[in-house]
């Protein structure tokens, strides 16, 4: 994809224009957000720029192939935007207004669903007016997939905030092939079932014929859930519609671009910024690093502790070993969010403040985003990777990081809660709660021989570049061309 396209048009600003109509697709992609980001140039005007996402990496090649649309918010309140092209990829947006993006997005989707879903790692809120701007808003995607989708063709569904699209497209466009990918957990039904509208949910879900999840747990819950609650007929990964229809509910693990990341970090100039990193860390012995979305689920507080006690305690010494911390800004709206960042602020000034020397803070924090190459830089300079969520539907950071590591060298200490931890089996795991277990871990991690890493990393490496994102995609989309046929039914098989 081209860095950058021109700006599409706000509706209604350009008054002698004719509205550009949304472009018709064999293959329509349905996310939160648009895969581009909005930047801002030199002369002050503005572009669009493919976010750097894997999802967008893995579906191009389809999309091209066969006229692809993609559907979804481009992330600001209030602005309604043309249909626009972006280096032959039609972009759809969906606006939102400001109490959208306060009820549907910042509320529902993030404020009940997601700690919902995330074993209420924090406390989800169930407003009834979120809920009625969800079904607004899902409604609002629907109806433009309807407008967009080409007979028969292909429709794919992401994530928690539009679980209500596939019934509420299958109802106006019965002609399409319509899948769902649940990029989060998806919880036990002990917890799923404190939601005042969880019948809607799995009603809205079945509206797809296939609904992946990142784990076969999630797709069993799932299937459980649509036995209990919906009273379908289930048998194993299959639900029985009573209108003939069947619908699959299997587990897809999502990967990365897993050789495109390992070429830029094999770059001469990922490597030198490597260098340069570690040696403005006064080239430590260990260097340890965290990078992650600032979010509850994350167990950054659970990390920090249990490096700094090694500090303290004398365990490890300040000269020996160094914590990078990268937290990238999220949701900064919500209040979970803010109290989150006062609170490993605190933590972090603790921590450097309680054991750090002139020179030798324990802990560089980075509250800010970066460029994938600085990421690789920093996947290349880490000793330790520390990946230690609460609950985590995968978790990217991880095989980001044994994609770097391609001399088969550093060590990955992983949550066993990450999605992830059921294929890097060889990862150091641990129990994020269990923090005396953690610092043992970090330890393992730090001093066991090269040769004990280089067999972890080795095994981590191949079940990493053996499954990357394009065999998640192409996998998914295969099983959903096969999934049954309702009778007399037809759909455009994908190019
Ligand atoms: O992990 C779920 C997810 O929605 C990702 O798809 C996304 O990159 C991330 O969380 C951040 O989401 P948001 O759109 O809320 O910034």
């Amino acid at each position: 994809m081209s860095p950058s396209s021109p700006v599409p048009q706000v509706e209604g600003t350009d008054r002698g224009r004719t509205k550009p109509r949304a472009p018709k697709a064999a293959f329509v992609v349905i996310a939160n957000r648009l895969p581009v980001d909005r930047v801002q140039n030199a002369d002050g005007s503005t572009d669009w720029r493919t976010s750097p996402g894997g999802l967008v990496a893995a579906l191009e090649p389809v999309m091209r192939r066969n006229g692809g649309a993609w559907i979804g918010w481009h992330g600001a309140a209030d602005e309604p935007l043309d249909p626009f092209e972006d280096d032959g990829l039609q972009l759809v947006p969906v606006p939102l207004s400001s109490d959208e993006v306060e009820e549907y997005y910042e509320g529902f989707s993030n404020g009940t669903l997601w700690p919902l879903y995330h074993d209420v790692v924090a406390h989800p809120e169930f407003h009834r007016e979120w809920w009625d701007s969800y079904v607004r808003v899902n409604q609002r995607f629907a109806d433009r997939a309807a407008e967009v989708a080409e007979d028969g063709a292909v429709v794919w569904i992401q994530d928690y905030q539009l679980q209500l699209v596939p019934q509420m497209l299958r109802e106006s466009r019965p002609d399409l092939r319509i899948g769902f990918f649940l990029h989060i957990p998806f919880p036990p039904t002990e917890l799923f079932q404190q939601l005042p509208w969880r019948k809607q949910i799995l009603e809205g879900l079945l509206g797809a014929d296939l609904v992946g999840f990142q784990l076969p747990g999630a797709a069993q819950n799932f299937v459980r859930l649509v036995r209990q609650r919906v009273r379908h007929k289930t048998h194993r990964e299959t639900v029985y519609l009573p209108d003939g229809r069947a619908v699959i509910a299997k587990a897809y693990p999502i990967s990365i671009d897993a050789s495109g990341l390992e070429a830029l970090a094999r770059q001469p100039e990922s490597q030198r910024r490597a260098d340069e990193i570690r040696e403005s860390l006064g080239n430590p012995e260990y260097l340890l690093l965290g990078i992650d979305r600032l979010d509850y689920t994350k167990g950054l507080r659970q990390r920090l502790r249990a490096f700094g006690e090694l500090i303290a305690e004398g365990t490890l010494d300040i000269e020996q070993a160094v914590f990078i911390q990268v937290a990238t800004p999220s949701r900064e709206r919500v209040g979970q969010y803010r109290l989150l960042r006062d609170d490993i602020d605190r933590l972090v000034g603790r921590i450097n403040g309680d054991v750090g020397r002139i020179g030798n803070p324990p802990i560089t924090y980075l509250h800010s985003s970066y460029p994938r190459s600085e990421m690789a830089a920093l996947y290349r300079a880490a000793d330790v990777m520390v990946v230690t969520p609460l609950r985590d539907g995968m978790n990217l950071v991880a095989k980001e990081y044994v994609a770097c590591r391609y001399h088969n060298d550093g060590a990955l200490v992983l949550s066993e809660f990450a999605g992830a931890a059921a294929e890097l089996r060889q990862a150091y795991q641990v129990n994020p709660y269990d923090i005396n277990g953690m610092k043992a871990a970090l330890m393992d991690a730090m001093c066991d021989t090269q040769a004990e890493k280089t067999r972890r990393m080795k095994a981590m490496r191949r079940q990493v570049m053996d499954n990357d994102i394009e065999h998640w995609a192409s996998t998914f989309l295969e099983d959903l061309a096969n999934a049954r046929q309702p009778h007399g039914k037809r759909t455009r098989p994908l190019l």
